[in-house]
């Protein structure tokens, strides 16, 4: 690809949490190049992600992934007009490790620095996505964020006057306890379904009848009627085990299926029971009605016809299919990302620096990571 002169060609470092990542995005909506290390394979045997590996394995890869990034751009680090880099909300020690080689580029490269919201950068993987197919979505928005580590509803505004497609955020509501995706990753490792959990769920919940097994809504007993809470019916699937178990013999046999390596999905469904199936379609259907009501019920609250879905989970089959026929019913559009863009990447962090490059934002050798930075 090549790039046009009056764009400007920004480098996109990530390392908020599992994954290493660099890409080059010209003119704020061109992917040039979109590097991701996933560190998968290192924390699988955790269960989750080990901070401490994380930020490790980030100060061992960020060099080359960032070299890989530019050579498949075919642009030298010279080219970039400036980095963006993300520096919260995270993991710190992982944060610090983007932030910090992000200082040292601009430094050296003598190149403005643009710090990035994380959370602004999974609004703006929906918008790359929806150029990329020329489509422009509609604001004012609802954006659901949902992945391993945020459930989050913000309503998105366009700021007024300004060209250069900068948005403005209010919180709307969030999770008062686990993410989606940490509830679908804890449910997995209780039914010994291998980590991330999302995948393989989404993969197993097809074979399953969604309605075999209630789970009951969680009911917002006081203060904002827009929070979600997934530790509720995290905690019914391990009641739900302990009640039946004559499930375990199978949850042993997977576990030991695992430790083989034998994680497929074909593997993992021939050593799981039709009423294992129900189970795994029932916690799924239960997880996206929520998702898609509450962030549907917001919109309509707001008369805004226009949701944007991001984060790991949005990649999750069954709640792109629901929030598309819901949305559709009551004429709200529903826009995701690729299923690339939806887990953690860089090519979203060099979109959202490019508009706040626009606006004259930088930062300078101070900035600091901050884990819990809000973004509204
Ligand atoms: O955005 P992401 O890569 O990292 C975080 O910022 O957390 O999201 C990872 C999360 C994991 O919890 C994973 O289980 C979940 O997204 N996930 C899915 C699917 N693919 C990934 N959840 C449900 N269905 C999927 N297809
Ligand atoms: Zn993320």
């Amino acid at each position: 690809m090549t790039v046009t002169p009056n764009e400007y060609v920004i480098l996109g470092i990530e390392s908020s949490c599992d994954e290493t990542a660099a890409a080059v995005v010209a003119g704020g909506v061109r992917i040039l190049s979109n590097v991701v290390a996933s560190q998968i394979d290192i924390h699988r045997k955790y269960g989750g992600v080990v901070p401490e590996l994380a930020s490790r394995e980030h100060l061992r890869r960020i060099v080359p992934v960032v070299r890989e990034a530019t050579e498949q751009a075919k642009i030298k680090l010279q080219d970039v007009d400036a980095i963006a880099v993300t520096s919260g909300p995270g993991l710190i020690g992982a944060l610090l490790v983007g932030v910090t080689y992000g200082k040292v580029l601009a430094q050296a490269l003598k190149k403005p620095l643009v710090a990035v919201n994380h959370l602004e950068g999974h609004v703006h993987a929906v918008l790359l996505e929806a150029h990329a197919a020329g489509r422009t979505p509609e604001l004012p928005a609802v954006c659901l964020i949902v992945s391993g580590g945020h459930t989050i509803l913000y309503d998105v505004r366009a700021e007024a006057g300004n060209g250069a497609r900068r948005f403005s955020y209010g919180r709307i509501g969030g999770t008062r306890d686990d993410a989606a995706g940490e509830a679908y990753d804890k449910v997995a490792r209780m039914l010994a379904l291998g980590y991330p959990g999302g995948p393989i769920i989404d993969r197993l919940a097809a074979h399953g009848n969604p309605r075999a097994v209630r789970f009951g809504t969680a009911k917002m007993s006081s203060g904002n009627p827009h929070d979600f809470s997934f530790s509720g019916i995290k905690t019914a699937v391990l009641y739900h085990l302990r009640r039946n178990a004559h499930l375990e013999p199978e949850i042993e046999a997977r576990r030991q299926s695992l430790a083989r390596g034998e994680r497929s999905a074909d593997h993992l469904r021939a050593l799981s029971s039709a009423e294992t199936l129900d189970l795994i379609a029932s916690f799924q259907r239960s997880v996206v009605e929520d998702l898609v009501t509450r962030t549907l019920t917001a919109a309509a609250e707001r008369g805004v016809r226009t949701v944007l879905v991001s984060g790991g989970v949005a990649a999750n089959s069954e709640l792109r299919r629901t929030f598309e026929s819901e949305g559709g019913r009551r004429g709200v559009e529903v826009f995701f990302p690729s299923r690339a863009l939806s887990t953690d990447n860089a090519a979203m962090i060099a979109a959202a620096g490019h508009a706040r490059f626009l606006s004259g934002e930088r930062a300078d050798m101070l900035l600091d990571p901050s884990a819990n930075l809000p973004l509204a």
